[in-house]
């Protein structure tokens, strides 16, 4: 339209509704891009519609995650416009400035980077306790690697955790929830140390427990979902529990949680600003996903709007709505959904 001199080019406002896509069993399944992704797309973009991303996965850079993204659906995704579960937890970084935070998920090395670019000063990640301390985890599926880890990062081993948090699924179970029990059940934090039996069962945990998302599960290119990164705290919940006879204490962020909405819509007042004519605005949200614990139930607390796609978590034998999170409406796949959207508001 820039080069256009024909004055009947019509130029289309900017909506005043907005679009939040799931990313895993909406957009992509693993590998694969699903055939409507680029069309949906597409679609808000012609009719200039403000979008962003909001997703339970990580375990990386939102910048890196991004580029990965815009690759693979071919289309540009701006760091700006996604919002991964960890990232609202960037808010922890002041709290925890001087303190040793042990993150886990993924590669190690990947979400310290992702810690490190949040403010945190001092991380320590299972990986390097296993490769300092090798008998820590005897049965771990991962040798201790090869090429050793830089001198600089494992430091901060030998000093006690302050705080755990959990960034991204684990790649070695028994090794995290191992690193984990032995922080909550140590004395003060300090790796080599356990509570007596009594202490065990008459005081609290010993360091605050933090998780990026709750989703028991997650849709891949397997017919079936696959274990996400619930199911790991459900094995650390119950180890817990068998050995001090407490409820494990933790904090949860990503969808569903209120404080992930809260940062969504911080994210949308940027993107797109709601134009103030002295009238009192609520933004129209429609979010899209395939997990109605997550994406459904999140939305619908939050006073947005839901679509449950078909393409993911969820597999209803015909045109049924979830029986516990009901969407404002079921579709087929995203591209639907999002024509769903426009014919609401065109
Ligand atoms: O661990 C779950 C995560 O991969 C789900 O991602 O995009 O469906 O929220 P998403
Ligand atoms: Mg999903």
């Amino acid at each position: 339209h820039a080069f256009h001199s024909d004055s009947t080019v019509e130029v289309i406002p900017e909506a005043n509704y907005n679009v939040v896509f799931d990313i895993d069993g909406v957009l992509i399944k693993g590998s694969q891009v699903l055939p409507q992704t680029r069309h949906a797309l597409g679609l808000l973009q012609s009719n200039n519609v403000p979008y962003i991303f909001l997703t339970n996965g990580g375990g990386l850079k939102e910048v890196d995650k991004a580029e990965q993204l815009s690759k693979k659906i071919g289309v540009h995704i701006s760091p700006k416009q996604l919002i991964l579960s960890h990232s609202p937890m960037r808010a922890l970084a002041s709290q925890y400035e001087d303190k040793n935070v042990l993150i886990v998920g993924g590669n190690g090395s990947d979400c310290r980077r992702v810690a490190e670019y949040y403010g945190f000063k001092n991380v320590v990640t299972p990986e390097e306790v296993h490769a300092v301390y090798p008998a820590v985890c005897p049965s771990s599926a991962l040798e201790v690697r090869s090429v050793p880890l830089p001198e600089k990062y494992l430091q901060n081993v030998h000093r006690p955790v302050d705080a755990i948090m959990v960034f991204h699924d684990s790649v070695d179970w028994g090794r995290d929830l191992q690193v984990m029990l032995d922080a909550l059940i140590s004395k003060g934090g300090d790796l080599g140390t356990v509570k007596t039996e009594t202490e065990l069962h008459t005081t609290k945990q010993s360091v605050p427990l933090y998780f990026s998302n709750a989703d028991m599960v997650w849709s891949n290119e397997h017919p079936n979902p696959r274990f996400a990164q619930g199911t790991f705290r459900s094995c650390l919940e119950r180890i817990y529990k068998d050995m001090t006879g407490h409820d494990l204490e933790y904090t949860l962020y990503g969808k569903p949680m209120n404080a992930t909405y809260q940062y969504a819509e911080s994210v949308l007042n940027q993107l797109a600003p709601i134009h103030n004519d002295g009238l009192p605005h609520r933004r129209t949200v429609y979010a899209i996903g395939d997990n109605p614990y997550a994406d459904i139930a999140g939305a619908n607390a939050y006073g947005w709007k839901s679509l449950l796609v078909k393409t993911g978590v969820f597999k209803p034998q015909g045109d049924e709505n979830h029986h516990i999170h009901p969407a404002t409406a079921v579709v087929d796949n995203v591209e639907d959904a999002v024509r769903w959207i426009l014919s609401k508001e065109i």
